[in-house]
């Protein structure tokens, strides 16, 4: 018999039709006459129940039948007499496929935490809450693309090994073939990388975006959607060494156009996951408001249905980076010395502590802050006409502090020219991009989405290794 799906089980199977499933045990509990298996397979959240008559003669099987193992079910869809279920399957026959040895098995059914999880990864798609993020992620991943189809948009492969800094900030993973206990040297004594593989020093990017850069002129709309690499030593609930990024660059857009696009992409993905994720979202609903039940109330967050649409029926407020400074530094949060970072003047790059005021407390809905100081900013950004700010901006979440970080480029060969020249980086690195601005030079934008960023605000999860299946951060390269 054909197997079905669990998902498609519980929506469209009609009683008395005989079907065959296949899943992992969650629980069985067994009385003397009858067992009942909650079964799972990944479909979605909720699980079939079987019925197990201890009379059956591959009721010899039961004993196997343990939480984590892997089963066969042949048996017919009933009404289900339980309250917990609409229809369950009455078995006639039981196969074990794998079996789960219970004194070995970890993930018993009790409540783990999210580390212990963590630390069974390769197991951790059998719990519920895994399961859930799992399939919104793949969901999310979907309306990417789907959002950027609708919209003409093509997509790029960027590079994952480059020979470039996009960010400027030095933190690459470099890559070689080279014996890194006996590297070859250059008279001088420098490790000679023209024998390296790629025959230069090489690193895994940091970002797609000066090569989709290249791309937007020709395609007009494009994006890359894929890993990047970042060795910054930040033990943070919101930082990953490896973290996927979408890096959409429009050709003729200026900041303000690409405000609005982020914006709309943003309430794009987030009404997306609540037209086709309300089974899982629900769930992680009621995870998180018995997680935060003995908290008071001033530490609980928003429910996670009503704050995703809050998201949508708000717009975000636009602000300068000068007026968000001007507000930090006057509130009393600020005043009284209650931030680990005190603003004292303008110019300084801002904290996710300062972020979330600005989200939280003071506009109290997402916030877009445009023109940053060009010291704090990236090389490839637009200068502005007043020579201090460059035309960046950052959408900054609640709970997240930066969710997406963009900025209309520079699109004038000197300018930029010289903008690479002040900060000492090596034009042969770049000659190509440089070049870009020589022929048929437009203006345009772009931004990156964090995606696990993303797929914390959709979860509502607290912490960024929970998002993604293997998470990479310092001292951790596990799985
Ligand atoms: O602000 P960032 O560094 O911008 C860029 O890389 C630009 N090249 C993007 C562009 O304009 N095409 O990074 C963009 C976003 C951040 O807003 C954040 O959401 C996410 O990437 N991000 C991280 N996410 C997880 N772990 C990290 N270590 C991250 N660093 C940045
Ligand atoms: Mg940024």
């Amino acid at each position: 018999m054909k197997r079905i799906e669990i998902k498609t089980l519980l929506k469209n199977a009609a009683i008395g039709a005989e079907v065959n499933v296949k899943g992992w045990v969650r629980t069985k509990r067994a009385s003397k006459n009858v067992a009942f298996i909650a079964l799972n397979d990944g479909s979605t959240i909720h699980n079939i129940q079987i019925v197990v008559d201890t009379a059956l003669s591959d009721a010899e099987n039961l004993p196997k039948v343990t939480t984590g193992a892997a089963i066969s079910v042949n048996g017919v869809v009933v009404a289900s007499q339980g309250s917990n279920q609409n229809i369950e399957v009455v078995a006639k026959t039981l196969e074990v496929l794998g079996e789960a040895h219970p004194d070995e098995y970890p993930l018993q059914p009790k409540k783990h935490s999210l580390e212990f999880l963590r630390e069974i990864a390769h197991l951790r798609f059998r719990s519920n809450t895994f399961g859930a993020i799992t399939r919104i992620r793949h969901s999310m991943i979907f309306a990417v693309h789907q959002y950027f189809t609708q919209n003409g948009f093509f997509n790029i492969h960027t590079p994952i090994i480059t020979g470039s800094d996009a960010e400027g900030a030095g933190e690459m993973f470099q890559i070689t073939t080279l014996d890194v206990n006996n590297m070859p040297k250059t008279e001088d004594g420098n490790i000679d990388y023209s024998k390296d593989f790629f025959g230069k020093e090489t690193n895994l990017t940091v970002s797609g975006q000066l090569e989709v850069e290249t791309a937007m002129l020709g395609m007009s709309k494009v994006y890359t959607f894929g890993p990047t690499f970042r060795a910054e030593n930040s033990n943070t609930t919101r930082h990953l060494a490896e973290f996927w990024m979408i890096e959409p660059e429009v050709a003729f857009n200026d900041i303000v156009d690409n405000m609005d696009l982020a914006e709309d992409f943003l309430k794009y993905l987030i009404q997306y996951a609540l037209d086709n994720n309300m089974d899982d979202l629900l769930f992680l609903s009621n995870r998180q408001l018995e997680e935060e039940k003995g908290k008071p109330e001033a530490q609980r967050t928003m429910e996670l249905i009503e704050k995703l649409k809050f998201v949508l029926e708000n717009e975000f407020a636009r602000v300068t980076y000068t007026e968000a400074i001007e507000i930090l530094i006057n509130s009393k949060t600020n005043k009284k010395k209650k931030f680990q970072y005190i603003i004292e003047e303008w110019g300084i790059d801002l904290q996710s502590e300062h972020e979330r005021y600005l989200v939280e407390k003071h506009f109290q809905k997402p916030v877009i802050l445009v023109d940053y100081p060009a010291s704090i900013k990236a090389f490839y950004m637009k200068q502005s006409e007043d020579g201090k700010t460059v035309r960046a901006m950052d959408v900054l979440f609640p709970q997240i502090g930066e969710i997406i970080g963009g900025s209309q480029r520079e699109e004038n060969y000197e300018k930029l020219k010289s903008k690479i020249n002040q900060l000492e980086i090596p034009e042969e690195d770049l000659w190509w991009y440089l070049d870009t601005r020589k022929f048929g030079s437009v203006i345009h934008s772009g931004f990156g989405l964090g995606f696990e960023r993303l797929m914390l605000f959709v979860t509502g999860m607290g912490n960024i290794r929970d998002v993604i299946p293997f998470p990479r951060t310092p001292q951790n390269a596990e799985f």
